[in-house]
């Protein structure tokens, strides 16, 4: 799908399908008043004539009739004028496109953009939509024979915002700011929901190397367990030990800046299927567990979005991935292995794996002495006991890197909340027999494993992302969401 700035007067655009706003009160708005009279009180009359509420979400869509150079209008509902915030915008957009897609349509262009939202200028209210039209017109198919019926909702191929006056370059800015974070997100999505047997360690690497192609400010590192071996990765290994798939560690480098500059670091877990290994998982739901590589996912999106963007930094996007599976040669409850950074560390419970992956990574990027390190991981079922689906786990050892995050995902709508580190919860990760124990125990599951991973974060601002609650949704919209690209994207772009 194409996004264009359409410039020039409503009433004279070349579209099928003329997209503009009716709140459940008050007069129409500028845009949409200047088209009612351009065709002689035609939404006036829909208007009034109660053919639509304005309510958030109803559509409707009319002939314009000659006086229009649009084929229709869609009068899309907004609701009360005063409460008109982004999220109500998002429902709007998100109602505009259903609509759209329900229709033979190809193209249309939008004017809802071009209304005042709560804490979105006009730049952020195009990069949204582009966001969101990205997000909407995602299919998943990859695997599916029916993908052409379940992709017949949707024939269009260009989505236009109206410039509005002595708009266009805000417009025109935010729209490719949303095109990039809707691009990563969908690749995010795909990855995520790709099935494991598809998106093995090895695929994730050919994607990082595909995001690259061509782009010579992308550069691709992919290490396999030999050389994982030599640097004492003992920890990354011991969780490939029980699967014949073999381990990656994934290293892109994005240079949009000076060579000196130092490179804020993302790393992102890549279990691309989770069982559990030896402390196997229970068998109901584990499906879902090949959503356990959305911290990569999140790293190979957000790369892409960046270099979509160039944006002026340098990155370093690193993913641990492999597979956690039992067998006769996999890691036990137990065993003690050897991390790069020279601590041992006794695996209590195998299925504790995620922290065992990106330990060895988080000791490993320290090597480009990046300015600040951000790790996405699904990394603990008590975190989507303690937040839900709505909001990811934040751990910090930096304030000013935590506020920074915070904001950034209140500003983007994919909100984070901070939780606690501290020694009292380090306490709880002792072992008799090695340097550290890979479980807590049962109290405060999120906190202790971000305490565990701060055990391998030395002088550098680190944050830890848990999105064991928000990267996937289950039930039956079961699918990867593209959370937290846009949280990483603003705060990526705050820093540049
Ligand atoms: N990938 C899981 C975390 C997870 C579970 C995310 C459910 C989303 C939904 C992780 O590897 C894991 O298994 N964590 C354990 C840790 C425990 C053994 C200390 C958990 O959360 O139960
Ligand atoms: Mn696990
Ligand atoms: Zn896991």
């Amino acid at each position: 799908m194409r996004f264009e700035v359409k410039t020039g007067a409503a009433t004279k655009l070349q579209t099928s399908c003329l997209i503009l706003p009716v709140f459940s009160s008050g007069p129409l708005t500028a845009t949409t008043r200047s088209v009612d009279a351009a065709c002689h009180g035609l939404i006036t009359d829909l208007v009034n004539g109660g053919d639509i509420r304005g309510k958030i979400g109803d559509t409707l869509i009319a002939r314009s009739g000659v006086a229009l150079t649009a084929k229709r209008i869609m009068l899309v509902g907004c609701g009360e004028k005063s409460k008109f915030n982004r999220k109500q915008y998002r429902k709007a957009l998100q109602a505009a496109y259903s609509a759209l897609a329900r229709t033979r349509h190809t193209d249309a262009t939008s004017a809802l953009h071009l209304e005042a939202v709560k804490g979105a200028d006009v730049a952020r209210r195009a990069s949204i939509a582009a966001e969101v039209w990205q997000n909407a017109s995602y299919r998943y198919t990859e695997t599916r024979s029916d993908a052409n019926e379940a992709d017949s909702d949707s024939e269009i191929e260009s989505l236009g915002l109206l410039a509005g006056s002595g708009k266009a370059a805000d417009v025109r800015k935010g729209l490719k700011r949303g095109a990039a974070i809707g691009a990563g997100m969908r690749l995010s999505r795909e990855l995520g929901n790709l099935p494991a047997n598809v998106c093995t360690p090895s695929h994730l690497a050919a994607t990082a190397r595909k995001i690259a192609r061509g782009n010579d400010k992308l550069k691709v590192e992919v290490l396999g367990e030999a050389e994982m071996k030599k640097l004492g990765m003992g920890s990354l290994l011991s969780v490939t030990a029980g699967t014949v798939e073999p381990a990656k560690l994934i290293v892109m480098r994005y240079s949009g800046a000076a060579k000196k500059k130092a490179p804020i670091a993302l790393v992102g877990k890549g279990v691309t299927f989770d069982s559990g290994g030896i402390s196997l998982k229970p068998g109901a739901g584990m499906d879902e567990m090949k959503f356990d590589m959305c911290g990569a996912a999140t790293v190979l999106g957000c790369m892409e979005a960046i270099a979509r963007l160039k944006l002026p930094l340098n990155v370093v996007g690193c993913v641990p991935a492999c597979e956690n599976l039992p067998s006769g040669i996999a890691t036990k409850p137990g065993d003690i292995v050897t991390s790069m950074a020279g601590k041992t560390i006794e695996v209590l419970n195998t299925d504790a794996e995620g922290r065992l992956i990106l330990c060895d990574a988080l000791t490993y990027v320290q090597k480009y002495k990046p300015r600040a390190i951000i790790d996405i991981a699904t990394l603990t079922g008590a975190c989507l006991v303690a937040l839900g689906k709505h909001r990811s786990g934040l751990l910090a050892n930096s304030d000013k890197l935590a506020k920074a995050l915070q904001k950034a995902g209140d500003n983007a709508d994919d909100p984070a909340w901070r939780l606690p580190l501290g020694d009292e919860y380090r306490q709880l990760l002792k072992s008799n027999f090695a340097d550290l124990a890979n479980i807590g125990g049962r109290d405060a599951g999120t906190i202790t494993a971000a305490c565990f991973l701060s055990e391998f974060v030395k002088d550098v601002d680190w944050a830890h992302l848990d999105i064991a609650g928000t990267a996937w949704l289950s039930g039956p919209k079961k699918g990867s969401t593209g959370r937290p690209i846009p949280l990483l994207l603003e705060y990526l772009t705050s820093v540049a």
